[in-house]
Order: C-alpha cells, then structure tokens, then sequence
C-alpha cells in the first residue's frame, strides 16, 4: 500500500515536472518577444541618465572655439598682471568651454521604413587658416523625410533634409535585405558648413560624410532593430577612401526597413544586446529553479500525507 503510494506521488511529480517545463519555456519565449520594449525602455531611461554625464569637455560645439579664442586672451592678461608665474594654467582650466549639447531623437516615417534614432557628428573640415578642425553637429530631430525607395525588395534608402532652402543638409540611410535578414548598408551624410554652425570654418565649404555598413542594425526580417546604448560609426569621405574624417554617434535606434504600407508600429523589437547564447542561459536558470521548488513542495505534500495519514491509523 506505501508502495502504491509512492509510486502515485512520483508520477504526480513527475507530470507536473513536465508541464511547468511546457508552460515556463513558453512563458519565456513571450517574454523576450513582447517582453522586450517594456524592458528596453527601462534601459533607455538608464543609458539616457548615464549619457548625459560623460560628454567630453575638450571640444565643445565649433561656436566655443571662436569664444574661447576671444575670450581667453583678456583673460590671460589679467592673470598675468596679477600672478604671472603660477595662475596662469589653472585659470585657462575653469574656462571650460560648455560642452555641446546631446542629440534629441527623431522619428521618421516612410511607407516602408520606418526610424527614430538621435545621431552626432564629430568630424573633420578645414578652417579659415587653412588648418584642419573637428567639429560636433547634431542631426536635428525636425529634419524632414525627402524621399524613400520603397518599391524594391532587396535595397531601400531613407533620405532626410534640412536646413535652409538654399543649402540643404542631408542624411541617407541605406538597408538592404537578404537571407530575411535586413542590415544597414550605408549611411551618407552632406553638409553645407553654415556659418552659424561653424563660424570658424572656411566658406562656402560642404563636408560629404559615408559610412560604409560592417552590418550594423542586422536583424532578422519582420523585426525592428532596437539599440539604445551608443553605437559609433567610422565616417570617410568617399566609399572606398582608407582615412577617416569622422564618426557618427547614433543611439536610442529604432529602425524598421522592408515594412508593408499598411503596418502600424514598430515590428518586435531585436535588441542590439540580446544575443542567443545570452538568452539560453535565463531560460535554463528559470526552469530548474521552477522544478527545483515544485520538488520540495511535492515531497513536502507527500510527505504530509503520510504523515497524517500514518496519525490516523495510530489512532
Ligand atoms: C570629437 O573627436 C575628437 C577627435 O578624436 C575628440 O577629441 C573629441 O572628444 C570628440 N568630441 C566629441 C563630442 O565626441
Ligand atoms: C595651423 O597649425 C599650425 C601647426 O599646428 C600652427 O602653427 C598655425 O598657427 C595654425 N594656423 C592657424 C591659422 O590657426
Ligand atoms: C527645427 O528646429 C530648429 C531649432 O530647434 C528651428 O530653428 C527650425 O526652424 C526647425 N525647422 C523646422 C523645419 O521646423
Ligand atoms: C544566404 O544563405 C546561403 C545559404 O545559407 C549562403 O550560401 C549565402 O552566402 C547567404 N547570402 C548572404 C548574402 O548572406
Ligand atoms: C560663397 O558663396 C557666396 C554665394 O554663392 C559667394 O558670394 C561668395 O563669394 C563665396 N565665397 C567664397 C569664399 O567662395
Ligand atoms: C574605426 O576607426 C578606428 C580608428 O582608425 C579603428 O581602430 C577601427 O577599427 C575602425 N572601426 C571600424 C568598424 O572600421
Ligand atoms: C497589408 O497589406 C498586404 C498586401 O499589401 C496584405 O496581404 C495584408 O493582409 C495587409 N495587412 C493588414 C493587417 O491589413
Ligand atoms: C509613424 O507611424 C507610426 C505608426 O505607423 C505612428 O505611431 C507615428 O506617430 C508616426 N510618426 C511620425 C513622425 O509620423
């Protein structure tokens, strides 16, 4: 009979075993679909916040290169005729100059791509002495959709503008599809050096900027590429020169090419740091932990039962 008993318990156990696996793995595997904006956005508030902090301090926006020029030397004068052996360093250390401000986001809509990311310039042009300078420019977020190439299957662009009528700024952005797996192909960027902008730089002068895809924004079709944290981009001037003339910074990336008119929304997002071999782990973990506490609660119950059922035949 104690016998018979076991053996009920253990093919209790052994069937729930079975279907906690079932339910758990599924469970698991909406959670990293649907699961996933929920919890990027969390990642975002958090990149967001630390992004802030590290922006770097030595060049500022091309504007503060022209104050400090101009503001530095009275300066430099002043502590000359107060201390002129010892001050003079740390004072051109406050004059900070403001660093330039973070990229916003954008969103842009075509029929077929859809993209929301914020992006940042840090390259290269020539000054008005003829020297070479860096300098930082942010893509705005009301640039406007251009054009688009939807019709084709295998290689669709996204083209924004802005700036003023007479000298547009550009972006394109390039996807190409294969294998129903979508990637980045290039990103090319035209800039007309506005002296608002860049008052030091040379006139008259646009900056053409390529970045040609490494696979960058890979993802498999149907889904959106999502990536939140910094992604910097070599920038060179022509699609096969060697020397670099600059980066681009994206983040906060959204993007979806190759969609249906009719879609609404962004696709399941594919994270950037979600890779498969990260995913199996959790998974794994989770399900013995689940089996783990079904164990003891079963042979918790079980032993309960004949315990009890042991008092009542001592009685
Ligand atoms: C831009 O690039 C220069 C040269 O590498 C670097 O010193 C500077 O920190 C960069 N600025 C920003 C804002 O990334
Ligand atoms: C250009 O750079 C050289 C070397 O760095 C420097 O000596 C010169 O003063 C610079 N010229 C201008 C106009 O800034
Ligand atoms: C975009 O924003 C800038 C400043 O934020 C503004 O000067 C410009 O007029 C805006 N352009 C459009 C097309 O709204
Ligand atoms: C597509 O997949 C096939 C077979 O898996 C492979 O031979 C081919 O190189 C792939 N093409 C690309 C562009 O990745
Ligand atoms: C820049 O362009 C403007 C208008 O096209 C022209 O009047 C001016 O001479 C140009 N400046 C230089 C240095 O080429
Ligand atoms: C970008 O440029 C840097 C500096 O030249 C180089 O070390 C790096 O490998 C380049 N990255 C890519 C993806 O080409
Ligand atoms: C979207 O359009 C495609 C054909 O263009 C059609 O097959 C599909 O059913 C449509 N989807 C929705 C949700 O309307
Ligand atoms: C783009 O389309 C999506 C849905 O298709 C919509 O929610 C979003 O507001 C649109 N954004 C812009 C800038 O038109």
């Amino acid at each position: 009979m104690f016998a018979n008993k076991l053996l009920t318990c253990s093919a209790l156990l052994i069937i729930l075993l079975l279907l906690s696996n079932a339910v758990f793995s599924q469970k698991l595997s909406s959670l990293t679909n649907v699961g996933s904006d929920a919890f990027l956005e969390q990642a975002n508030l958090l990149t967001s916040s630390s992004a802030t902090t590290p922006t770097s301090s030595t060049t500022g926006k091309p504007i503060t290169t022209k104050s400090t020029s101009s503001i530095t030397p009275p300066s430099t004068k002043t502590t000359s005729t107060e201390s002129p052996t010892t001050t003079a360093p740390v004072i051109t250390t406050t004059i900070s100059p403001q660093p330039y401000p973070e990229p916003s986001v954008g969103t842009w809509n075509t029929s077929c791509i859809m993209l929301q990311m914020a992006a940042q310039l840090n390259f290269t042009y020539e000054a008005k002495g003829g020297n070479f300078t860096n300098g930082v420019y942010n893509i705005p977020n009301n640039a406007s959709v251009e054009d688009s190439e939807c019709k084709s299957q295998t290689t669709q662009f996204i083209h924004l503008i802005w700036g003023p009528e007479t000298s547009k700024q550009s972006i394109l952005m390039y996807f190409d599809k294969s294998n129903d797996t979508t990637v980045l192909s290039s990103i090319q960027i035209h800039l007309t050096l506005l002296s608002e902008d860049f008052p030091d730089a040379k006139e008259n002068q646009t900056v053409q900027l390529i970045h040609k895809s490494d696979g960058e924004f890979k993802t498999p079709e149907k889904m959106s590429y999502h990536c939140t944290r910094v992604q910097k981009m070599n920038m060179t001037e022509t699609l096969d020169a060697k020397q670099l003339i600059g980066w681009i910074s994206v983040s906060h990336v959204q993007v979806e090419a190759f969609r249906m008119a009719n879609d609404t929304g962004f696709s399941v997002g594919h994270d950037c740091d979600s890779s498969e071999t990260s995913d199996v782990v959790p998974i794994a973990v989770g399900i013995a932990l689940a089996a783990l506490i079904l164990v003891v609660l079963i042979s918790y119950l079980c032993a309960r039962r004949r315990s009890t059922s042991r008092g009542y035949m001592s009685f």
